[in-house]
């Protein structure tokens, strides 16, 4: 219906013409409709279809179901999830298959299925160098991920893994964990005289136990190969990160990473090295420290003082 006459010739001969009807603007009703999308959305999203026990930000009773108390092992398979998601999943994949080139797969890894002790130093310690999985040779290197986990977060995060994906090994126990910390020396980042350490000095320390250097090289110089990055195929130095950020930009970074790497040649691979986000990995108070390290590595030559 646009309102137009038809061509006379379609006309029968006494046909009326009729004025042409102002147009009905079409807007309102999209708007109207648009609006009741989104009221439905909302609804669907925060209403639990008028299940009273469902309250945002719950969406349904089946969500709700997942953060019950549990008890025994599901209630430790449930948290072990959960941190997996948020720690290791993002490398190895939610799926456990790892990624091509990048990170090696926990589903059917032979390591998995190891020692309690053995399985529970690679998070603790990070692992760098060769490591075969299912018949294929890795040479990266993992950080210290589960450093910062408490013992029963990461028993329960390495018994999820042993028990996903069909891998079928025993639980590992949080004191299981506790053995294979104390044999690495702990992981607290508390060495002597900490208090009296500056905060560019516990920077340093944090830089270490976190071996930032396996990619960013000794003290942030680089130099640390990455196949096809747009950064000279390298992972970035560091020494001039005081130049490109703030304090509390270089933080916001450090947490959230980055998960693509631009590419030198966008149709490429993807470089095997990537940021990984330190959020909710490093303590807050460590991550001051590492930024204050890091803004100290800036040459004072270089410092041309305006
Ligand atoms: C930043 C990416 C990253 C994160 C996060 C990460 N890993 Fe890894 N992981 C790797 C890489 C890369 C290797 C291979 C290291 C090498 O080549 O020496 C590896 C190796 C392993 C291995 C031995 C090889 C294998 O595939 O079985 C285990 C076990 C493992 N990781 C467990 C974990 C657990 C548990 C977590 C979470 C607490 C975790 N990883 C988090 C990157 C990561
Ligand atoms: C597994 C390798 C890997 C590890 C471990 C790693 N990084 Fe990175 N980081 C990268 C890569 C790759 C980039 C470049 C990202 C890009 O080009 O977008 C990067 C970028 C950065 C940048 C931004 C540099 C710039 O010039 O903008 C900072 C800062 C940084 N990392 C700090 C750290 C700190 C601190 C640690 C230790 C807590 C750390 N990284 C551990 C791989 C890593």
């Amino acid at each position: 219906m646009n309102g137009e006459l038809k061509p006379a010739a379609s006309r029968g001969r006494d046909a009326v013409v009729v004025a042409p009807r102002p147009l009905t603007p079409v807007w309102p009703v999209v708007l109207l409709l648009a609006l009741f999308y989104l009221g439905a959305v909302y609804f669907d999203r925060h209403g639990g279809w008028f299940n009273a026990q469902v309250y945002a930000p719950y969406q349904n009773t089946g969500e709700l179901a997942l953060y019950q108390p549990r008890s025994g092992q599901a209630m430790l398979l449930a948290e072990g999830r959960n941190v997996y998601q948020n720690v290791c999943g993002v490398c190895h994949g939610n799926d456990g298959l790892g990624r091509p080139n990048q990170t090696p797969p926990l589903a059917g890894s032979d390591w998995v299925a190891k020692d309690a002790g053995v399985l529970a130093h690679i998070p603790l310690a990070g692992l760098s160098g060769p490591v075969e999985v299912k018949g294929v040779q890795w040479n990266l290197s993992m950080p210290p991920m589960g450093a910062a986990l408490s013992d029963a977060r990461l028993a329960a995060v390495l018994t999820y893994i042993r028990s996903s994906w069909g891998n079928r090994s025993s639980a590992i126990s949080a004191a299981e964990v506790s053995q294979a910390r104390a044999r690495i020396g702990g992981n607290a980042p508390v060495p002597a005289g900490w208090a009296k350490m500056t905060t560019i000095e516990r920077g340093r320390y944090v830089f270490v136990q976190y071996n930032c250097a396996q990619c960013h090289g000794s003290d942030g110089q680089g130099g640390v190969a990455n196949p096809n990055a747009k950064t000279a195929e390298q992972v970035p130095s560091l020494i001039h990160v005081a130049d490109g950020y703030t304090k509390a930009e270089l933080k916001a970074f450090i947490m959230k990473g980055e998960r693509d790497v631009p590419r030198l040649n966008p149709n490429g691979p993807a470089p095997p090295r990537f940021m990984p986000a330190w959020g909710g990995i490093i303590r807050d108070s460590d991550l001051n420290d590492l930024v204050d390290y890091l803004f100290s590595l800036k040459p004072k030559e270089q410092d041309l003082g305006f």
